[in-house]
């Protein structure tokens, strides 16, 4: 059997890791200013991670939703209080599309309405609803489009209210990402984040904040909607939340009441995924991580900005895009194959950088003399 070729590939075996370092099977070590695509938070096998993992592993690795796991209870507290939100309530599964088709579903089960509202540029997954509402006709498949989902341009608070205005009695849900990360690293406004707050409010709607890529204390706060001052009623989360191990989850404000049978998993909020949660919730904590990712992003932003062939310097935090004009236009290539450093990107000629949250000074001092070699020569 062969793979199934979806996926364009760089010729690199990646054998080993450490950190914000990452070696190939010929030894040679790669700098990762991408983060295994914004996965990595805490820093690529750490210690005190992997040693929690190996505990658990020898305990038990996964029994179903049918019994007590203390482990979900625990991680759902730790990860209220560092989030902010101790009165929320947690629903694991595994990955990011998940976790939005579940908050979808929620709003709508919450609701009783079908429409969604989205924006232009969003990325919500590649499961059913989570796609419909992805602005990208190309990942959609026929069986996946529907009616039911209303998109409109992002930061455009004129738009968004006229929609309400228009429609709002038959809206279930608002979603949103806090930045866009597969967009190119667009930042909602906070004006505009407030705005889909009271829109919700006044008209019954449930305001979804896609946490997926800009949660999990990627810009200096847990959920990059914190920056505007709102809360939302439900955030999706995944990538940062396991450090690699597949986790994902969801944070439901306490107005969104359960009932048995509504949402269900095999796999999420297994033993060993809660552990991987854990560790990662407790070093966040442990190494101030969030505070060190809001410093470190804003060192490097400055530091862009004094480039100047790169135009367009954005973000927050450890979350930060610039646009590379078109005769620079191999840059991210020579990135990598010249000095050795992943580095993310967004179509057409965005660069993107999502690395760990633990990334130190002189690693991103590495990144910056890379560029500058690049552009200024
Ligand atoms: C904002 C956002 N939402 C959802 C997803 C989907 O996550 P997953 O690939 O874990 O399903 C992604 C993945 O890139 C994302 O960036």
């Amino acid at each position: 059997m062969k793979l199934f070729d979806v996926y364009p590939l760089n010729n690199i075996t990646i054998v080993r890791a450490s950190g914000s370092s990452v070696w190939d099977d010929a030894g040679n070590e790669y700098l990762d200013m991408y983060g295994g695509h914004a996965v990595i938070s805490i820093g690529h096998t750490h210690p005190y991670w992997v040693k929690r993992i190996e505990d658990q592993l020898e305990q038990i690795a996964f029994y179903s939703n049918s019994v007590m796991i203390p482990q979900q209870q625990e991680l759902a507290e730790k990860l209220g209080r560092l989030s902010g939100k101790e009165n929320y309530q947690l629903f694991l599964c595994n990955s990011g599309a998940e976790a939005n088709e579940n908050a979808l579903k929620l709003a709508s089960f919450h609701t009783g309405r079908k429409k969604i509202v989205a924006f232009r540029k969003s990325f919500h997954g590649r499961t059913s609803l989570a796609v419909a509402a992805t602005d990208n006709p190309a990942i959609v498949a026929p069986v996946n489009q529907t009616n039911n989902i209303i998109f409109l341009p992002f930061n455009d608070v004129s738009a968004l209210q006229a929609c309400f205005k228009a429609q709002g009695e038959e809206i279930a849900a608002v979603i949103v990402e806090g930045i866009q990360g597969v967009g190119g690293i667009n930042v909602a406004t906070d004006e505009f984040l407030r705005a889909i707050r009271s829109n919700c409010d006044q008209y019954g709607a449930v305001y979804i904040a896609d946490s997926v890529q800009c949660g999990y204390g990627r810009t200096g706060l847990f959920y990059s909607h914190d920056h505007a001052g709102v809360n939302a009623d439900i955030y999706s989360m995944a990538k940062g939340m396991g450090n690699g191990f597949p986790i994902g989850g969801i944070s439901i404000a306490p107005h969104l009441h359960p009932k048995h049978g509504m949402l269900g998993t095999t796999f999420g909020g297994n033993h060993l995924a809660c552990a991987a949660a854990l560790a990662v919730v407790e070093v966040m904590e442990e190494e101030n991580l969030m505070e060190h990712a809001a410093a470190l992003g804003k060192y490097i932003m400055e530091a862009l900005k004094t480039m100047p062939v790169i135009q367009n310097v954005r973000g927050v935090g450890l979350m930060i895009g610039f646009d590379v004009p078109e005769s620079h236009k191999d840059l991210r290539k020579n990135l990598l194959s010249k000095h050795r450093i992943f580095t993310g990107e967004a179509k057409p000629n965005v660069i993107r950088l999502l690395p760990s949250l633990a990334l130190g000074r002189k690693e991103a001092d590495r990144f910056l003399s890379a560029l500058r070699q690049e552009l200024l020569g």
